[in-house]
């Protein structure tokens, strides 16, 4: 991969940083303007929960931040390297290599077993062999408490069992952040708890940075900074000066 430009020197060296991101949708007349101009810095290790009503954006920045989305201007860091402008072959290499995701649904692959699942980032980003992949994978199901179901079919698994397999899958290649977007809003009380504190437990461990969507008060509470976004951009923007 060709060298991303330097970002300006940091002080603080955040781990992932945005400035005036931007980001419309919708076609013609129906163009509305989703992202308005968010300004966000993530420090390594901690854990930011995002609130905000349904429709304000919350989605959009996670896909725009985790470069499955492209923002229509502004700029973004992750690590030292200014990631807004790279193309897309660059973004994916980035993408797979510093950013696991977590989502509602865990879309893992019904077909294929658990370990399987959390081997296909592993695949993806094609640095391992096969044996340390198999090993890797089957030292995370042990980690999310799923060592004994390695070779059961994701759709031969329980709701929560299936949200545990997505956490290790999105830990495969031990990126710097995870991006969870409501990721027990499927799920029920306990087992969002389950889920919950295995992910923040897991990251903490890893010195990872978690950024997670959620309505659930006492998952915010446990995390250690709020941001609570309206309308396109976080709240404290909005405050007066
Ligand atoms: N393809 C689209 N075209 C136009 N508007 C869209 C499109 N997709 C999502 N939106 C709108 O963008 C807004 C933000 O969506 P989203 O980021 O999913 O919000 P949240 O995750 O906070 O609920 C919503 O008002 C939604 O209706
Ligand atoms: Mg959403």
């Amino acid at each position: 991969m060709s060298e991303l430009p330097q970002s300006p020197g940091f002080t603080s060296r955040p781990i992932l940083r945005c400035r005036n991101l931007e980001r419309y949708l919708g076609e013609g007349e129906n163009r509305v303007q989703i992202l308005r101009k968010v300004d966000l810095d993530l420090d390594r290790g901690k854990i930011y929960a995002i609130t905000g009503p349904s429709g304000c954006g919350k989605s959009t920045l996670l896909y725009t931040l985790g470069l499955l989305d492209r923002e229509d201007s502004g700029e973004i860091w992750i690590k030292d390297l200014k990631v807004s402008g790279a193309d897309d072959h660059e973004r994916t290499e980035i993408r797979n290599r510093t950013i696991g995701f977590v989502f509602q649904f865990h879309f893992l692959l019904p077909e294929f077993t658990a370990l399987e699942n959390i081997m296909l980032p592993m695949i993806k980003l094609g640095q391992m062999s096969s044996g340390a992949m198999q090993s890797r994978a089957h030292n995370l199901l042990e980690e999310v408490g799923l060592g004994e179901k390695s070779k059961r079919l994701a759709n031969q698994l329980s709701g929560g069992e299936q949200q545990r397999v997505a956490i290790a899958r999105a830990l495969a290649n031990q990126p710097d952040i995870i991006l969870a977007d409501e990721p027990t809003g499927n799920l029920d009380q306990k087992n969002s708890t389950i889920v919950i504190d295995l992910l923040c437990r897991m990251a903490r461990e890893k010195d990872q940075t978690i950024l997670v969507v959620t309505h659930n008060h006492a998952i915010a509470e446990a995390c250690d900074q709020t941001l609570p976004m309206l309308d396109g951009v976080f709240a404290s923007a909005c405050e007066p000066a």
